[in-house]
C-alpha cells in the first residue's frame, strides 16, 4: 500500500519523506488556509515547493466547481508539474471534468467521494484516484471502512484501474485496517504514520538488549 501525507506542511513532508516511506501527497483547501498560504500565485508556488521535497504524486485541489472553471484551473495547476494530480470534487461537472483530463492524459483524484455509487462513477470516467472519506463517516456514525471494502469489490469486479486513495484518516488503526482491504494508498496525517512505529514491547526489547550489550 502506499503512503501519502495529507498535508501543504512542507516541514512535514519533508520528514516523511526522509523517513523513506512516502509515496506522495494529498492537499486541500483546507489545509492550504491552515498554513496560511494565500493568492493564487503564493498558492502556485507552495504546489511546486511541495513537488520539490516529494518523489511522489501531489494532488492539487481546484476550486471551480464549474466544467470550463475546472478545466481552466486543472490546466494551469497541471502544468506546474508533472507529478502533479487534478484534485476534483464528487459533482456532475467534476465527472465531466475527469472524463476530459483522462482524455488528454492528466492525472486525477475524484474528491469528497463517501459512496459506492459516486466511486463507480468516478472511475468510469477514468479518474487516476478516488478518494473515499473514511474519518468523515465514521463521524456520522458509519463505518467508513465498509465503503473501502464495498470499492474494492467493485473495482475488482471490473478491473477498473482506479486507485482507490483512503482519505480521510485519523489514526494508525485507520491505515492497518485499509491495508488489510486492499486500498491502494492510505493519505495520512504525519501523526498517524509515525504511530504506526510504537509498540511498548519494542522500547522494553531495545532498553534491555541495550543494558545487555553493556555486560
Ligand atoms: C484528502 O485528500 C482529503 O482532503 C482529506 O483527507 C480530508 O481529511 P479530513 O476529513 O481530516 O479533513
Amino acid at each position: 500500500m502506499k503512503f501519502f501525507i495529507d498535508t501543504a506542511n512542507l516541514a512535514q513532508i519533508k520528514e516523511a519523506q526522509d523517513l523513506g516511506v512516502l509515496d506522495g501527497v494529498t492537499t486541500n483547501p483546507s489545509l492550504m488556509a491552515k498554513e496560511g498560504i494565500k493568492g493564487n500565485d503564493n498558492i502556485l508556488k507552495h504546489y511546486v515547493d511541495i513537488c520539490n521535497i516529494t518523489t511522489g504524486d501531489v494532488s492539487a485541489e481546484v476550486i471551480a466547481t464549474d466544467f470550463d472553471g475546472m478545466v481552466k484551473e486543472g490546466e494551469l495547476l497541471a502544468e506546474l508539474h508533472p507529478r502533479i494530480v487534478v484534485k476534483i470534487p464528487m459533482i456532475k461537472d467534476g465527472v465531466k471534468a475527469i472524463k476530459y483530463f483522462t482524455e488528454k492524459g492528466i492525472k486525477t483524484n475524484c474528491t469528497l467521494v463517501f459512496s459506492a455509487g459516486q466511486a463507480l462513477l468516478a472511475a468510469k470516467a477514468g479518474a487516476t484516484y478516488v478518494s473515499p472519506f473514511v474519518g468523515r463517516l465514521d463521524d456520522v456514525s458509519t463505518d467508513g471502512m465498509d465503503l473501502i471494502s464495498d470499492i474494492r469489490i467493485i473495482y475488482d469486479n471490473y478491473a477498473y484501474e482506479t486507485q482507490i486513495l483512503a482519505a480521510s484518516i485519523r489514526h494508525p488503526l485507520h491505515i492497518i485496517q485499509c491495508a488489510k482491504l486492499g486500498a491502494d494508498v492510505a493519505t495520512c496525517p504525519l501523526s498517524a504514520i509515525t504511530a504506526l512505529l510504537n509498540h511498548p514491547l519494542t522500547d522494553k526489547g531495545l532498553a534491555q538488549f541495550l543494558a545487555d550489550a553493556k555486560k
